[in-house]
């Protein structure tokens, strides 16, 4: 039979609508080449072989061939003209050898092999090159239809898993985030409750002055209360709930924190002179128990740095802010709150003077988790304030912290001026 133009024409834009309309997955388009081929190309059989991915190969579809070839598994390097023979003798019965031509089509598209249509012609002579061309065009619409298919199914394979892995990314980052989370509340947690076994074995001493007894109470109370504080920040840390920052005096918390470090002081076997400047810093906002952790931790680091012994000063005041861009020009600069811890130790070299905020960042090996600076830092960042050193070697180090005033209103504290405390371990 000879094809004209026109009819395998047709054919063809029927066939390349329905591999188009078929949204295209292989399963379905398979079986459609087998039956175009039957149907289209007067065949009197044909079956189709896919190549999956693993690499095996199967017959996939068939018409008026047996059925009990889908399923059979082929060897790749026989896709070729050993195929239909091969298949031939698989449909035992079905074809008469001699009288049936076999035509096997690779299925190519892009480079890669995806199968192939065979095709069982009764009479050899049948077939003129405008069939051939035919079943080569179907053949080259379904191999590029799968291509497409195939290359989809592996972009949303590969966006599935890429969904998956930033999944998995985004809980590790939130376990590592609660992990130095758990790590800084440990740390503020041990310096603030380090003062209970002082007060305690105070007490187990059964003193006769009812005011000790009473002072004791109270400052235990105040310790397990900044304790709960806290370990409610880890809480509030799980629950994403925002901070809850509220108007504190600064020379309040600055004198609590100093009350929770005489107990560290008094561990020291070196003279530490603590002095005490308190000036009028305004209202600011914060979350009071970790300014008071804060503090603590720049004073604990100051004895630290100063194995023998010397002087640490405490010092708070009103600064004015910096104009920052975005400030209109008619603003009020509004004030700051500051507290400085300064120290006469060793101070810090320069190239580790850059380094002293990361996590886990430390001088003192094991006695150290370097958790204290980076705990400070971070506070200062949530509550808008700004931290700076001045450090000189052999000179000493300070550390003042400032945030934006919140309010008109100053220091319900009066000014102490400068006050000294020994830990009673001699003169300097
Ligand atoms: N006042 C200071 N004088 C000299 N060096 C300091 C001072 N404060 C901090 N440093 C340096 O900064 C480093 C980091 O301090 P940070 O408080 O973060 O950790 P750490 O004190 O080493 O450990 P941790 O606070 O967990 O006990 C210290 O190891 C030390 O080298
Ligand atoms: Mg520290």
């Amino acid at each position: 039979m000879s094809l004209s133009s026109e009819k395998a024409l047709e054919i063809l834009s029927r066939f390349s609508r329905l591999v188009s309309a078929t949204g295209a997955p292989e399963n379905e388009m398979l079986p459609l080449l087998a039956n175009a081929a039957v149907d289209l190309l007067d065949a009197g059989g044909a079956a189709v072989v896919e190549v999956l991915e693993s690499g095996a190969a199967r017959v996939v579809a068939v018409r008026d061939v047996p059925e009990a070839l889908v399923g059979l598994a082929v060897e790749l390097d026989t896709i070729g003209p050993e195929l239909g023979e091969r298949l031939m003798r698989a449909a035992a019965g079905r074809f008469v050898p001699g009288d049936t031509l076999p035509l096997t089509v690779p299925l190519v598209s892009g480079g890669d092999l995806f199968g192939a249509l065979v095709m069982f012609f009764e009479h050899a002579t049948q077939l003129d090159t405008d069939q051939l061309r035919l079943a080569q065009g179907l053949v080259d619409l379904a191999a590029t239809g799968i291509g497409q298919a195939v290359r989809n199914a592996r972009l949303s394979r590969t966006l599935t898993e890429l969904q998956a892995s930033r999944e998995v990314l985004a809980r590790t980052e939130k376990l590592r985030a609660l992990g130095q989370m758990a790590a800084g509340v440990s740390h503020d947690l041990k310096n603030v409750l380090s003062p209970l076994f002082l007060l305690v074995q105070l007490l187990k001493r059964k003193p006769k002055d009812p005011a000790i007894i009473e002072t004791a109470a109270l400052q235990i109370e105040q310790v397990v209360r900044r304790g709960v504080q806290t370990v409610e920040r880890l809480r509030a840390f799980s629950r994403q709930a925002p901070e809850e920052t509220q108007p504190a005096d600064l020379n309040l918390l600055v004198v609590e924190a100093i009350d929770l470090s005489r107990p560290r002081l008094l561990r020291v076997g070196a003279p530490i002179d603590l002095h005490v400047a308190l000036g009028e810093p305004p209202t600011v906002a914060l979350q009071p128990s970790e300014l008071v952790t804060s503090v603590l931790n720049l004073i604990v680091n100051a004895v630290e740095a100063m194995p023998d012994g010397g002087k640490i000063t405490v010092r708070t005041g009103v600064g004015e802010r910096t104009a920052q861009a975005g400030d209109s020009d008619d603003d009020d600069l509004a004030p700051t709150g500051w507290v400085a811890v300064e120290d006469d130790g060793p101070g810090i070299p320069p190239e580790l003077e850059r380094r002293i905020f990361e996590p886990f960042f430390t001088t003192k090996g094991d006695e150290g988790t370097g958790l204290g600076l980076a705990l400070v830092y971070a506070f200062v960042q949530r509550h808008g304030g700004a931290i700076q050193v001045d450090t000189e070697l052999a000179r000493g180090t300070r550390f003042t912290l400032s945030f934006p005033a919140v309010r008109h209103g100053t220091s319900s504290v009066r000014p102490l001026g400068l006050q000294e405390w020994t830990n009673g371990r001699g003169k300097l």
